[in-house]
């Protein structure tokens, strides 16, 4: 993945765990450089130990800490730094999530390399939609819940999110219901 990822990872423990933290979470991630280069690739094991290490350090669960970088990706990275393409994809939450499936195609413009996941979704009738995500990459649909639930946040929105499929042997992609209030 793009240093992008590890950089925010980075940037959300030191704000809200601290700088001493952070060193403890680079370390047991055994990390190689000590800093993440924006628009430079890595491997996404990276990413991976990265969260396992945060896991460890601040004794939460792996799930855990995913929704909170994902939250913190919508909230701060996504606003701070690609601010415009955020405000581009919607003025409300549906409008946001219609656009949810084409969203990474403007990413691909100022990040060539990137190997985004896929979304599709498909209606569950008023004020409700079924998001359909697909990854080559496993074990990320609590990032996708920590997302959705930031969108609520960022509209103003009311938002309830079921995770209806979980990818397993059967299924090789995860679903969310997402479920908005009227005035939405
Ligand atoms: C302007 C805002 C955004 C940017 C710049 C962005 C960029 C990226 C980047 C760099 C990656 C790592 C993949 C790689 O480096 O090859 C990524 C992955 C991902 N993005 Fe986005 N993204 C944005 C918004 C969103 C939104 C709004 C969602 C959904 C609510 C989303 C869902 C995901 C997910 C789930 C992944 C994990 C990769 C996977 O599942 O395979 N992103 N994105």
């Amino acid at each position: 993945m793009y240093g992008i990822v590890n950089k925010a990872i980075e940037e959300l423990v030191r704000t809200n765990h601290g700088d001493e933290t952070w060193k403890k979470i680079a370390h047991a991630a055994e990390l190689q450089a000590p800093v993440f280069i924006s628009n430079e690739g890595y491997p996404d094991e990276v990413t991976y130990r990265l969260v396992d290490a945060a896991s460890k350090v601040l004794g939460l669960p792996p799930d855990q800490v995913l929704a909170a970088f994902g939250e913190w990706w919508v909230l701060k990275t996504g606003q701070q730094e690609y601010g415009p393409y955020m405000k581009a994809a919607g003025r409300t939450l549906p409008e946001f999530l219609d656009n949810l499936p084409r969203f990474h195609d403007r990413v691909i413009m100022f990040l060539p390399d990137l190997q985004p996941p896929s979304f599709s979704t498909r209606d569950a009738g008023p004020n409700r939609i079924t998001l359909i995500y697909e990854s080559p990459r496993q074990g990320l649909a609590p990032m996708v819940m920590g997302m959705l639930q930031a969108l609520g946040k960022m509209f103003n929105t009311a938002v309830t999110i079921t995770h209806t499929v979980q990818r397993d042997r059967q299924h090789d992609h995860d679903e969310f219901l997402i479920e908005w209030s009227a005035t939405a």
